[in-house]
C-alpha cells in the first residue's frame, strides 16, 4: 500500500489542479468535469476517515473495532468511486465495450479466482449486455502461454452474444490456468479486442491480478490502450503492484486502481459496488432454443424431443437480467412454459410480447361493455361493443 501521507500529499496536490482548472472555466463546465467533481468528493471523504481512524488507536479492543470500521468504509469509500464511474461510462450511451482482464495465476488459488470472476457477473449486473448496447470480453492470463480469451462478443460476433449464455454457460466454463502474470500480455490482447470496437462506443478494461507483473513491463501496452480511447481501471488484491498498477490505470490514477488487503475485503468490495437493480430490460428472442430447457430442468429427463417452452412461446434472453425466459407471443399471457400460454381473458388485449403469469399483463378495454371476439386480441382495434350496445365514439351506449 502507499502510505497514507504519500496518498494525502497526492490527493490534494491533484485536487488543487483540479480547483484552478474548475475555476479557470468555471462558465463552461462539462459533464466531464461534474463527473471528477464527484470524484473529488468522495476521494476526500476518504481522506476524512483515514485521519479519525489514527487518532484514536490507545487499547486494542478499540483498534480492533477500528480495523472492521475502517474496513467496512474503505470497501464502502472505494466502491462509491467505482460506482460513480460506472454511472458515468453508461450514461450518454447504451453502447459500451467491456473488456475484463482477470488474473489466473498461480498465486491467485481457484476459490480466489471465482471471486474475481464474482466481481465480473456483479459489474455487469449494470450492464445491457447484448449486440447493440454492451459487449463483453473476458480474458484470463497467467504466464505467456495462458493468455486465454475466453469470450469475445467484441472483435468477433456470435449468434450467443447475450447475457443469458454468457451468465449461464461462458462464465462457469472458465477455467483457472496457473502460471505467471503476464500482465503487459493480457494488455495487449484487451488491445486487440479492442482496435475491433466499434468506434463510436465507450471502452473500458478492468484489470483485476493479485501480484507484481513478469514478462515486461505494462505499462507501454497500457499506454497503447489508453490512447485508443479506453478507460482502465485496476484492481489490486493482497500484493498488487501499487506504482505499476497506479501507472496503468487511466488518469487520475488514485480513483482509477483500488487496492484491497484481501479477497475477503475485495469481496466486500464488490458487493457493495455494484449491484443496482436494472429495469427488467427488454427480452431478445436467442437462436438457440434448447437454452431455455434449463427453466425446467427437473422435467426435462422426458426426452430429447422435449421442448421446455410452449409451442407457441419464443425462447427469449433478458438483457438486462441475465435470465432466460419462455415467451408467450403477442396477446397471449402465462409462464410461457408448455402448455401455459393463455389468451388474453375476454374484454382485455396485449400488443406486445409479455412474459409472466399475471392477467394484469393484459390492458383493459376502454370501455367496461367491450368484449373481444378476435383471437388473440393485440390491439384496441379488437374491441368492439358487446351485443345490444352500440359504439358511441369511443364508448359502447346501451340501446334501451
Ligand atoms: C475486548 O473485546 C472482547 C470481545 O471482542 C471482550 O471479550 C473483551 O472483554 C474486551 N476487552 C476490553 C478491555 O474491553
Ligand atoms: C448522467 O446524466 C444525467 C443527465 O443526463 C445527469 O443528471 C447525471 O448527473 C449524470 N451522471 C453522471 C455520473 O455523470
Ligand atoms: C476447461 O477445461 C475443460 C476440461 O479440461 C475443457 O473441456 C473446457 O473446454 C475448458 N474450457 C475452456 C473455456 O477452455
Ligand atoms: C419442478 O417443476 C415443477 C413444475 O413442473 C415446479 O413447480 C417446481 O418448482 C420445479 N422445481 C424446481 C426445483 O425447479
Ligand atoms: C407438453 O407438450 C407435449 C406435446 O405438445 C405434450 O405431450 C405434453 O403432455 C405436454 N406436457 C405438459 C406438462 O403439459
Ligand atoms: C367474449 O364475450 C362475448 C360476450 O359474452 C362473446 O360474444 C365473445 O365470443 C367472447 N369472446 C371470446 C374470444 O370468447
Amino acid at each position: 500500500m502507499i502510505g497514507p501521507i504519500v496518498m494525502i500529499r497526492v490527493l490534494i496536490l491533484l485536487f488543487s489542479c483540479l480547483l484552478i482548472i474548475v475555476s479557470l472555466d468555471a462558465i463552461t463546465r462539462s459533464d466531464e468535469q461534474l463527473h471528477f467533481e464527484r470524484i473529488e468528493e468522495t476521494a476526500l471523504s476518504l481522506l476524512g476517515f483515514e485521519d479519525k481512524r489514527s487518532a484514536n488507536q490507545h487499547n486494542l479492543n478499540a483498534s480492533l473495532l477500528n480495523v472492521d470500521r475502517t474496513f467496512k468504509k474503505k470497501a464502502a469509500t472505494l466502491s462509491r468511486l467505482l460506482k460513480i464511474h460506472i454511472d458515468y461510462l453508461r450514461n450518454d450511451t447504451d453502447q459500451v465495450e467491456l473488456v475484463f482482464l482477470v488474473d489466473a495465476s498461480g498465486s491467485v488459488g481457484s476459490k480466489n479466482f471465482q471471486s474475481e470472476l464474482n466481481f465480473v457477473k456483479n459489474l455487469l449486473s449494470d450492464f445491457s449486455v447484448e449486440p447493440s448496447a454492451t459487449r463483453v470480453a473476458i480474458v484470463t492470463f497467467g504466464g505467456k502461454r495462458n493468455i486465454k480469451r475466453n469470450v469475445d462478443q467484441i472483435s468477433r460476433t456470435g449468434e450467443n452474444d447475450n447475457k443469458c449464455y454468457l451468465l449461464n454457460r461462458q462464465l462457469n466454463n472458465i477455467n483457472y490456468t496457473g502460471g505467471g502474470t503476464y500482465t503487459r500480455g493480457a494488455l495487449l490482447e484487451a488491445l486487440r479486442i479492442l482496435e475491433k470496437g466499434r468506434s463510436d462506443a465507450k471502452k473500458a478494461v478492468f484489470l483485476i491480478t493479485d501480484g507484481f507483473s513478469n514478462g515486461g513491463d505494462p505499462r507501454p501496452a497500457a499506454t497503447l490502450l489508453k490512447d485508443a480511447g479506453a478507460t482502465i481501471f485496476t484492481f489490486g488484491i493482497r500484493t498488487g503492484n501499487v506504482d505499476e498498477l497506479h501507472d496503468i490505470a487511466s488518469f487520475p490514477g488514485y480513483t482509477h486502481s483500488y487496492f484491497l488487503n484481501s479477497f475477503t475485503e475485495f469481496e466486500a468490495f464488490v458487493r457493495r459496488a455494484l449491484h443496482r437493480d436494472l429495469k427488467t430490460g427488454k427480452y431478445v428472442p436467442v437462436a438457440v432454443p434448447d437454452n431455455c430447457n434449463l427453466l425446467c430442468r427437473n422435467i426435462s429427463e422426458v426426452g430429447n424431443e422435449w421442448n421446455c417452452c410452449d409451442n407457441f412461446a419464443t425462447c427469449a434472453c433478458g438483457t438486462a437480467t441475465g435470465h432466460y425466459a419462455c415467451i408467450c407471443p403477442t396477446g397471449y399471457f402465462g409462464s410461457g412454459l408448455n402448455g401455459s400460454c393463455h389468451p388474453c381473458p375476454n374484454g382485455t388485449y396485449a400488443s406486445g410480447e409479455i412474459s409472466g403469469d399475471f392477467t394484469s399483463m393484459c390492458i383493459s378495454c376502454p370501455d367496461v361493455n367491450h368484449v373481444t371476439v378476435k383471437v388473440p386480441a393485440t390491439s384496441v382495434e379488437h374491441c368492439v361493443c358487446a351485443s345490444g350496445f352500440t359504439i358511441d365514439r369511443n364508448k359502447c351506449e346501451g340501446n334501451f
